[in-house]
Order: C-alpha cells, then structure tokens, then sequence
C-alpha cells in the first residue's frame, strides 16, 4: 500500500476507534466474507446432522442464510423446519410481517420457489410504529436509551426488498407486498395461511398480526413470532394475550441458545 493510502487509512482508524470500527479494504472484505460463508456452512451442517436430519435440502439456502442481518444461523435453521412442516401438511400461502430490508423474505421465498404458493409481505417501511405501554425495553439494542426512542427505527425502502426477491427469482405474479401500519381493518390477506414469520419486534402490530393471521390458519399450519423475551416484553405479551383468545394452538418457545422466538402450533 502507498504511503499515502497507508496515512490515509491510520488517520480514518483514529476517527472510527470512537465508534468500535476500523477500515478494511475491499480485499480484506472479501477475505472475511469467505471465511464466514465457511462459519456458516458448518454450523448448517452441525444443525443438519444432530438437530434437524429430516430437513431436505434446497438449492440456492446457504447464500441467503449467510445474508441475512439480526438472525441467527440457529433461528433460521428453526424458521426452515416449521417451513417445512407446515408445508408438508397441507395448503396454504406463507407471509412474513416486518421485512426491514428483505432478507429473510428472500430465503422464504427461495423455499417456496416451486411450491406455487403465494407469498405475503407485510411493512410500514417507515420503520416500527409508536410503542404502547406492554412494550418495556428489555434489551436496548441499539443504544437509544429508552423505548420510545425506537419508534421510526428500523426503516428501509420498499425497493430493496423487491431488488432482492428479484435475485432470488420469485415470480412476481405470486408476490404481495402490502405496505403501511398494519391495522384490524386490513383486507389484504391470504385465504389460508400455512406459515408465518412475524417479526413487527412490538406488541400491538403483533397482537393485530396475530389475530389476522390466526382466522385464516388451518390444522398444521404455524404461526412463528420472533423476539419473544427479547428487545421488548411486548412479543410474548402479545403472543400470551392472542392465546387467551384463541385456544387452538400449541406454543412452543425456541431454545434459549438459538435465539428468541417461539412458535404457534395449529392443531
Ligand atoms: C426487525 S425488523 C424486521 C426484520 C426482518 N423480519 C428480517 O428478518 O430481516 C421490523 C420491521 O417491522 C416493521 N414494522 C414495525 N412496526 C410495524 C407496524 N406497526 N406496521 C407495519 N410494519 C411495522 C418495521 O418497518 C421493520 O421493517
């Protein structure tokens, strides 16, 4: 590297060690990529062996696992097996509320390529909606200090989710994309839900997306709520509210060590 790169590099660390960062060059990157792209196939293969061997492979998974941002390997290693539960058990369309930048719609998607099902995706892309009082912060993850100050968080154009589904292949004719606040009222909806990821990080819209989801599940289907006990206490508030309504499901919380989420089992 040139004296010149070589200051110019040091001088920009200085700046970055007060945010915890540094510079890499592209080289550097691309060095790192390939070494967690082997981090994820093995822990994949680690899952496969001693976890989940009745999940069948699908071509074009192991990309989109690497990709995607805020999810761990183990949780959506746990998403694919309910996916293909609730798959193998019958009809029915799979929708994911709260897409942020899409990359856990690109490998739903990639899942369901040739199934024929729909699939549903549902944001404000505006970001989260105000918080309401079940909503205690639990884990500040962004270090904003207070849980009002999320409200807005976590805001991505609409476009970048369509960009993605577009590397995946997804047919468009198949494809909704139902922006704005989720709400009671909305009519929006898939007939039959065969599988949900519900990812809205709040009370409210989860609660709102549970009860739309809900009506429209049938025996086998899945209902699968992510940061339960975590973030904010609103999720699993919501999760144990929309059970007290509806009685025809099994909860079953994801294991502590994969992450936080639970899952809602139609019987
Ligand atoms: C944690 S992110 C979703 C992450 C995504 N599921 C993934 O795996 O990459 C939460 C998303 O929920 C959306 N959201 C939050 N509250 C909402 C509401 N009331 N109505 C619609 N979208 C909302 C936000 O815009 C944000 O994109």
């Amino acid at each position: 590297m040139s004296n010149v790169k070589t200051a110019t590099r040091n001088a920009l660390d200085r700046v970055l060690r007060i945010a915890d960062a540094r510079v890499i060059t592209q080289r550097e990157e691309l060095v790192t990529q390939r070494q967690y792209a082997r981090v994820v196939q093995n822990l994949y293969d680690i899952h496969i062996e001693h976890v989940f061997p009745a999940l069948r492979e699908r071509e074009g998974r192991l990309p989109l696992i690497s990709k995607l941002i805020g999810t761990e390997i183990s949780e959506a290693m746990h998403l694919l097996h309910w996916l293909q539960n609730a798959q193998d058990s019958g009809e029915g369309d799979v929708v994911e509320m709260g897409v942020a930048q899409g990359s856990t719609s690109a490998l739903l998607a990639n899942e369901i390529m040739n199934s024929g099902r729909h699939l549903w995706l549902y944001d404000s892309f505006q970001g989260l909606s105000r918080p309401t009082a079940e909503d205690r912060l639990i884990d500040d993850i962004e270090g904003r200090g207070t849980m009002h100050s999320y409200e807005s968080a976590m805001s991505f154009p609409q476009d970048l989710v369509r960009k993605r589904l577009t590397s995946v292949g997804f047919p468009f004719d198949r494809l909704h994309i139902v922006a704005g606040f989720i709400a009671e009222e909305l009519r929006d909806l898939p007939d039959v839900v065969a599988f949900a990821y519900l990812d809205f990080d709040l009370y409210k819209p989860i609660l709102t997306g549970l009860r739309l989801l809900g009506s429209r599940t049938r025996p086998g289907s899945i209902l699968m709520v992510d940061d339960y006990g975590y973030f904010s206490s609103g999720p699993e508030q919501a999760v144990r509210d929309f059970l007290a309504e509806d009685d025809r499901f099994d909860l079953v919380v994801g294991p502590r060590n994969a992450g936080h989420f639970c899952a809602l089992l139609r019987r």
